[in-house]
This record gives C-alpha cells, structure tokens and sequence, in this order.
C-alpha cells in the first residue's frame, strides 16, 4: 500500500506543480497540434485534422479546468487510469485538469494524447516529439563528442587490468572516476535538450574539471556515493559470478547520450556483465526515450562522425563509441526491454502491483536499477509533500520494505516540488531560497540497498 502522505497537486498556488500545469501544458499541446499539421500528407490529412480537433478539445478542458474525463483507451492500463480516477473523485471531493494530484493529471495528459494518436491506423505509431528531439540532439552532437573523448581517454587503464586490479592498485582514483562517470549521467539530466545545445565548448571543459567536479557535489543535497560504490565493488564480479545494472531512463538526446557513456563504462571496467536499458512505450513528457530513439542515437552519431568537418579525434571516438555500442547490442550486453508500467502514473512502489512481472525480473537479475530523472523520482517518492529531512527508505515506501525488493539508485537533478534525504543543516539553509527544488541547479544521488 501507499505510504500515507498527501501528494502535491495542481490547484495550490505557490506551488511548482501549479505552475505547471497553468504554464506549460497549454504550450506542449500546441506544439504537438503544429508537428502533425505539418507532418501530415495528403492520404492522412483526415485523421490529422480529428487529431487536431482531439488535441483542441483537451486544450480546452485545460484552459477552463474542465472535470477530467475518462480514458477512451480499452486496455488494462487505460483502465487502470479510469479506476484510479474514481477513487481521486471520491477521496478530494472533485477532480479537475488543474485542481488535482500533479502526478495523475499530469501522466493522464501524455496518455489522453497518445489515443488520440492510437485510435487512427496511419498516426498509431508516430512521435510527435521526434522532430524536436532529433534537433536538440544534432545540435549537442559535437559538444557530446568532445565529451566521449576524454572519456575514453579516461577507460584507457582499464584496458589493461582487471576492475580488481585496477580498484587494489589505485582505489581513490577508481572511486573518482566512478563518481565522475555517474555525474555525466546525472547531469545529462539537468542539462537536459533545451539546454545543452547553448553550451560552450568552456563550458564542457569546466564540467571535465576537477574544480567543476567539486562543485557540482556541492550541489548534491542527497549524495549516497560512499555507500553506493561500497556496496558495488563488494559485489564486483567474483568467479565469473554474473552481473547486471538496470537503467530506467529518462529523456532521448544528450541525457541517453550520457546513459550511453555510463552503460560503456560499467562494461569496460568490468563492474558489470550486462546493462538493460528500460524506454517508454508510448511518447512521454516530450523529451523522454523511446526505443526507437536509441536505435537514432548511434545512426546520428554515424551520421556525424561520417560528416569531415569535425576534428578529426573527436571522429575516432565517435566511431569507437558507436562501434562499442552496436556490439554490445549485438552480444546482449546492451538490451533494451520495453513495459508500459512506466507509462501508467502509478508511483514505483506499486509495481509489486500493477509491474509484477517486472518487479520479479528486477528482484531475481538486477544488482542496482538505477532510475533517471525527475519523473522517475517524483513515481518513487510519490510526489509525496514529504518533510525535506525524512529518509529517502521512508519515502519509498514498498521499495524498501517488500520481500521482493531490489536495490535502488535516484540520479535525478530536482525540477518538481517534492525533496527528500537532506540533513537538518542542508534543509535549513535551502529553505531560504524556495526555488531550489525546481529550477534544476541541484540534484539528488538517493540509494536504497536491499
Ligand atoms: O512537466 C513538469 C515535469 O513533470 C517536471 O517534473 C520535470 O520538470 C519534467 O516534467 C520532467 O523532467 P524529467 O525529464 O527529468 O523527468
Ligand atoms: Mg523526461
């Protein structure tokens, strides 16, 4: 069962959830009606138009905070939005696009759109966030090559020797490289599509910096790395023992690019045998990945580093990052495992629930799922208005009690209400500046051992 807390909701002011749903959903519709208008062609141009018309009509209800409505959708996960609605009419009374649980409105929209979609055979399977996604990642390309440069660079002593070898001779150096691997990853998050295409090349530098390093765990309010590699290299592989890590993931573009970097290194290093990357099954919150999405990720890349205007080195490493990551697919040392349990707005802890088979999965092969961003942590927290100092273990609930609990890792840069984990003094000090659990600028490594 849920852990008792009440959940941030859109009809607070003062609140981020608020915000959101007053500023950004109107603009996120619009531009989903613009992409099919102009991606429609003349043998599809009818259900575009209703497609429109769809997207018109939930626009509406938005802007004057309609009652929401049931999901048209007949399958067991539109059904299980419709039986969850009942029960938030009943528990607050009413239930509206802009007066209701954040976390359940805002899931509901992304579906409400993806029928629209589904219901016409020509436009069941598209994106209309692809185009969007596709630039900001042509545009980040190069900045994220000279990223794989160095950090190849960096992979070249494992080369060599054995992750044990190499943690025995050198074990703070290893641990370094560990965290800074995970920092790429958890701020491929923050700087997420919009931002990362304005960054400068100085600005890249100072992220490979080690004064740059300090200063983003600085701006880590909940930092479990200690226990985190602790508990990895404990377990490093022994006897041929088989390893795997599973990554929930976040948003396409340079965020999956950083994902990718991670999953090399856990591989290369030895840490691991096997990563299982974990997409959306259905276009999700603009930006995040589809399965389809990784597969454009390296075409892109080839794409680049075929293109001769580019410095030559940053080219090899393109090649090598690409010709790496086709052969882990090859091999299944990468795979990629779809489930629609992350497209229901069900918080984490009720996949004992609603994802059994996907929590047994994680319980009998995963050694650490490790989740992206801030959607994945508000599910695991339950969006709850917990108190800044409760434990993350507390605010997840059945995650960390279930008997088929698995071990958890949040790299999440905060960009909703909800902030869990930090100590009295931390907790204390933010709460004079109040945007600080929304505009991106921290961020939370939260771990769960079993
Ligand atoms: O629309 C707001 C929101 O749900 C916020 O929680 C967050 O800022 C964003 O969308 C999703 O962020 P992420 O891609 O990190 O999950
Ligand atoms: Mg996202």
């Amino acid at each position: 069962t849920d852990p008792e807390i009440a959940v941030s909701h859109t009809g607070e002011p003062d609140t981020f959830a608020y915000t959101t749903a007053l500023k950004r959903w109107v603009p996120i519709i619009n531009s989903i009606a613009t992409d099919v208008q102009s991606s429609a062609t003349a043998k599809d141009s009818e259900s575009a138009s209703k497609i429109v018309e769809s997207l018109n009509r939930l626009k509406e209800c938005v802007v004057n905070n309609a009652p929401v409505e049931p999901l048209q959708e007949s399958t067991e996960i539109g059904s299980q939005y419709n039986e969850e609605m009942e029960q938030l009419r009943v528990k607050y009374g009413t239930l509206e696009w802009r007066n209701g649980p954040w976390l359940f409105t805002e899931c509901l929209l992304y579906r409400k759109i993806h029928f629209f979609f589904a219901e016409h055979a020509e436009w069941k399977d598209y994106d209309p966030f692809r185009a969007t996604k596709r630039r900001a990642f042509e545009s980040s390309i190069e900045n994220a090559l000279k990223l794989t440069d160095g950090f190849f660079l960096s992979l070249k002593p494992f080369e060599s020797q054995s992750f044990e070898d190499l943690h025995n001779a050198d074990p703070e150096k290893n641990k370094e490289l560990f965290i800074e691997v995970m920092l790429l990853s958890l701020w491929g998050n923050g700087s997420d599509l919009s931002l990362m295409p304005n960054a400068t090349d100085e600005d890249l530098q100072r992220v490979q910096a080690k004064r740059s390093l300090e200063a983003s765990l600085k701006r880590i309010v909940d930092n479990d790395f200690d226990e985190l590699y602790a508990s990895l290299r404990l377990s490093a592989p022994k006897n041929g023992q088989y390893k795997q890590i599973d990554i929930v993931l976040d948003n396409s573009g340079f965020e999956l690019y950083s994902d990718m970097l991670l999953a090399v290194y856990l591989i290369e290093s030895k840490l691991v045998d096997q990563v299982t990357l974990h997409p959306k099954d259905i276009p999700w919150f603009v930006s995040d990945t589809l399965p389809a999405d990784i597969v454009e990720l390296i075409d892109m890349l080839d794409i680049a580093v075929a293109n001769s205007s580019l410095d030559v080195k940053l080219c090899e490493a393109g090649k090598r990052l690409s010709a790496l990551l086709k052969s882990y697919l090859k091999d299944d040392k990468l795979k990629i495992k779809k489930h629609s349990f992350w497209t229901t707005a069900h918080p984490i802890g009720r996949i004992f629930q609603y994802g059994q088979d996907l929590a047994n999965y994680f319980y009998d092969t995963s050694d650490l799922v490790i989740f992206k961003g801030d959607l994945n942590y508000r599910k695991l927290t339950y969006d709850g208005k917990w108190a800044r100092t409760v434990t993350f273990k507390e605010a997840i609930g059945p995650l960390a009690t279930d008997d088929k609990r698995f071990p958890i890792l949040s790299l999440r840069t905060c960009k909703a209400d909800v902030c869990v984990g930090l100590s009295e003094d931390r907790a204390l000090e933010l709460s004079k500046e109040p945007e600080w659990t929304y505009d991106g600028s921290y961020a939370v490594v939260s771990f769960n051992a079993v």
